[in-house]
């Protein structure tokens, strides 16, 4: 089975992260694939809408550590950099469903959605400082923008889990839902919003998107050159390397 499903009814593209024994964590053909699939939607004019999920216990353990270690992101055409663009920049509104791990890029992608629907059990985290690593996909500048500046220095700093509520109340999710009700819910409100006149809806995302755009593209490229600079540093490398071995990272050599 791939490891991303992508499937187009009623209006609404279904981008699906599909690789359960791997708590859906991206690879670098993973992310190639949801930008495709992005890419596909904007220019479909048979698609309203695009609705991004997991199954309700995992949405995704974020990038695959492995292609961190093996094959490290480079430069701004890489498939990871390519999904960010998408994205940022998607003219037509995303939908996500979250439940269970929504770890790194599973919390930051969720900036960039339009509607945010978390199960209680969704267990988000930025641990970009304990990995060695520094925020990335704009999140450096939006999540201050929508938590307040302390909100997102304790997320962003210390890069422990955070509930569904906290996440809630630091602005990243719409609305919490029950697990078995996530993914209807949210095509739900896909639908609804492929219903509604498509250029209003566009010309309102943009409008809203507008003010913040060029300070969006600017922060992922600053983020992007820090953050592949410390994906070779020796921080890093112990943080990852702890993760398989199944141990704690020591920093104190450092
Ligand atoms: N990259 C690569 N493999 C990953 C992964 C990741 N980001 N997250 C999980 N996996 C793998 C594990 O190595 C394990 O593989 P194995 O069965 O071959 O040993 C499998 O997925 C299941 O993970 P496990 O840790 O046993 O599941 P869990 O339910 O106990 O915990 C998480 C789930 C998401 C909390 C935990 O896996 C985790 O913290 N993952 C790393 C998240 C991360 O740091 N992401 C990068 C963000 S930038």
């Amino acid at each position: 089975m791939p490891h991303i499903l992508t499937s187009t009814r009623d209006r609404i593209t279904l981008i699906e992260l599909n690789r359960a024994d791997k708590k859906n964590a991206i690879t670098a053909d993973m992310y190639q694939a949801m930008a495709d699939a992005l890419r596909a939607a904007e220019s479909d004019p048979q698609v309203r809408v695009v609705l991004i999920h997991g199954k309700s216990d995992c949405f995704t353990a974020g990038n695959d550590l492995k292609d961190f270690l093996d094959r490290p992101p480079h430069g701004e055409n890489s498939p990871v950099f390519q999904f960010l663009q998408g994205i940022s920049t998607a003219a037509k509104p995303l939908v996500a469903a979250v439940g269970g791990p929504a770890v790194g890029i599973g919390t930051t992608m969720l900036l960039h959605c339009d509607f945010v629907y978390a199960a209680p059990n969704a267990r988000f985290q930025l641990p970009f400082v304990p990995l060695g690593l520094v925020p990335e996909a704009g999140s450096s500048l939006l999540l201050p923008m929508l938590a307040g500046y302390q909100r997102a220095a304790e997320l962003l700093m210390l890069g422990k889990p955070f509930t569904a509520e906290k996440a809630q109340a630091a602005g990243i999710v719409t609305e919490i839902v029950p697990e078995d009700e996530l993914l209807g819910y949210a095509l739900e409100a896909a639908s609804a919003l492929a219903a509604l006149p498509p250029a209003s809806l566009r010309m309102t995302k943009a409008l809203m998107k507008a003010p913040r755009a060029s300070a969006v593209a600017a922060a992922m490229a600053g983020e992007g050159e820090k953050f592949r600079a410390q994906l070779s540093s020796a921080e890093a490398k112990e943080a990852m390397t702890a993760f398989f071995e199944k141990r704690k990272p020591d920093f104190s050599k450092f």
